[in-house]
């Protein structure tokens, strides 16, 4: 769907071409296009007379050449100041692209960014993305389904010899990431009660079916009781819905000893169960599970993209209900690992799955690191907002890796304190430790909690409670649940090979 190539002297064939245009810069644009492409300028002198366009970041004009039969249309896209181009306003201008081409239904489609930006590769690449977003929509449970868009081929054309560089390999990274944040999303979106744990177990096998590279194993409540994980049935037995453990493994052709171990939170509704929540929003802990859906878009990736790393995917998959049989305030249940817990509040069970997943991956798989993703606290998102995931980790490496991918990639990070002093709050009079602290440092001490069950390993957890669903004013993110997770990990994997 993407290409690449230099500007052809004559003959350019296009439904669509592109052209960027900085602020106030309309007559260099237009003389640069006339410098390669001269027969189809005369609609942008009669723009540029007008004085209509000035280049304000996403104005956007279409125009109409005269000579239909070659290149039929012009779009002129305003990119604002040039200092202050980024990848992030990139990709909003290539969703914006995308949407025009669906709703002219262009089928091939020239882009020229080449008159102005300096880092060439980096600008196709975030323009690439966005168009790739722009055709995400979520329309499993609309009965009028809306139009399939047409298959469209991009080609960004440049005069510079060096757009060739990695672009291929490039464009298949974010395709095969685009996959992975598709599926993000849908599992995501999917309401609480067409997505039980059993449900979301049935939809992961299903999806790695034809898969060769994935294999799927799953532990049910039986053999959950048989393994000892009692703190995952703890949060799970005021449900009807039984819970399970997901387990997905990525094999890459040639084995590699090193293995990273990936567990998302899956709660497919968070009711708060006993202590239960306000009824407010409550409707959004159908995403409380987007952790889970994470995990699962990054293997997808990986079985698409085969880096040489295992990857190992763990999901506790449960809901969180009040009920006759529900844990209560005051319960202390022995965790996986042994460690005594009382549970004070049910409505902090995430940490009490992840505890279970986290001990259990430790001791089964001894990876040299292990990542968690979790819609874990209210407290990250009154911390920082919908723009950024917390970053807690026990490594200062990992730390730099993943606040550098999370610059480039979109989804950020923030690197929060894992400092000991913390672990106070967590104190028990009756057991070895409790499921909240205090009222303030939520999302801390909920990372605390966590450092309980991992042992030596490397560790990061991102807390997505804030950034997983209906992030506001980012044009390219759908409402509902936006995919973090994917894009994040797979622009730190490669560094990460390095150093694990
Ligand atoms: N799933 C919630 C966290 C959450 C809150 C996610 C808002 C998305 C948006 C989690 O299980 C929870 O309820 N956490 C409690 C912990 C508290 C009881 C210590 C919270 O953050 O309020
Ligand atoms: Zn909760
Ligand atoms: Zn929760």
């Amino acid at each position: 769907m993407f290409t690449y190539s230099l500007i052809p002297k004559v003959g350019l064939k296009s439904d669509l071409l592109v052209l960027f245009v900085p602020e106030k810069a309309l007559k260099n644009s237009f003389e640069y296009l006339e410098s390669i492409l001269p027969d189809y300028t005369i609609p942008i002198k009669r723009v540029l007379d007008h004085k209509d366009f000035k280049g304000e970041l996403k104005e956007n004009l279409l125009l109409y050449p005269a000579k239909d039969n070659i290149v039929r249309r012009i779009l002129l896209i305003g990119y604002g100041k040039l200092e202050k181009i980024e990848s992030e306003k990139l990709r909003e201008i290539g969703f914006l692209i995308g949407k025009k081409q669906s709703a002219i239904k262009a089928k091939n489609i020239h882009i020229i960014l080449d008159n102005e930006l300096s880092n060439l590769n980096n600008a196709v690449k975030s323009v690439a993305e966005g168009i790739l977003y722009s055709g995400y929509s979520f329309n499993e449970f609309k009965s009028e389904k809306k139009d399939k868009n047409i298959q469209a081929t991009y080609c960004f054309l440049s005069i510079k010899e060096e757009i060739k560089n990695n672009l291929k390999s490039e464009f298949r990274k974010l395709l095969a990431i685009n996959e992975g944040i598709i599926i993000t999303r849908n599992l995501a979106n999917i309401p609480s009660n067409h997505l039980t744990p059993r449900i979301l177990q049935k939809n992961v096998k299903n999806l790695f079916r034809d898969v060769k590279s994935v294999k799927i194993e799953v532990l049910n409540k039986t053999q959950l009781a048989e393994k000892k994980f009692r703190l995952l049935l703890s949060v799970a037995q005021g449900s009807k819905q039984d819970p399970s453990l997901i387990i997905l493994r990525y094999q890459p052709e040639k084995s590699n000893t090193k293995k990273i171990v990936i567990v998302g939170k899956g709660v497919t509704f968070d009711s708060g169960g006993i202590s239960i929540k306000p009824s407010a929003n409550m409707d959004e802990m159908k995403f409380d599970m987007a952790g889970a859906a994470a995990t699962v878009g990054i293997i997808k990736t990986a079985s698409i993209l085969k880096p040489k790393t295992e990857l190992i995917g763990i999901i506790p998959a449960v809901e969180n209900m009040p009920g006759g049989n529900a844990v209560k305030p005051g319960d202390i249940i022995k965790a996986y690992n042994g460690k005594t817990v009382e549970i004070l509040n049910t409505d902090a069970e995430g940490r009490l799955i992840l505890a279970d997943a986290l001990a259990y991956a430790v001791k089964r798989f001894k990876p040299k690191l292990i990542i968690d993703f979790a819609t874990l606290t209210g407290s990250i998102v009154a911390a920082l907002g919908d723009k950024m995931a917390g970053m807690f980790t026990n490594s200062d490496e990992i730390s730099d890796i993943f606040k550098r991918a999370g610059n480039l990639s979109g989804d950020q990070v923030w690197a929060m304190p894992l400092l000991d002093s913390y672990s106070k709050l967590l104190e028990s009079k009756y057991a070895d430790i409790a499921n909240i602290g205090g009222k303030w440092g939520g999302a801390i001490t909920a990372a605390k909690f966590l450092e309980n069950f991992i042992s030596t390993n490397k560790w990061v957890h991102f807390d997505i409670a804030g950034t997983a669903n209906d992030v506001k004013n980012v044009d390219y993110l759908p409402s509902g649940a936006t995919g973090y997770g994917p894009r994040l990990f797979f622009t730190a994997l490669e560094e990460i090979e390095q150093i694990l």
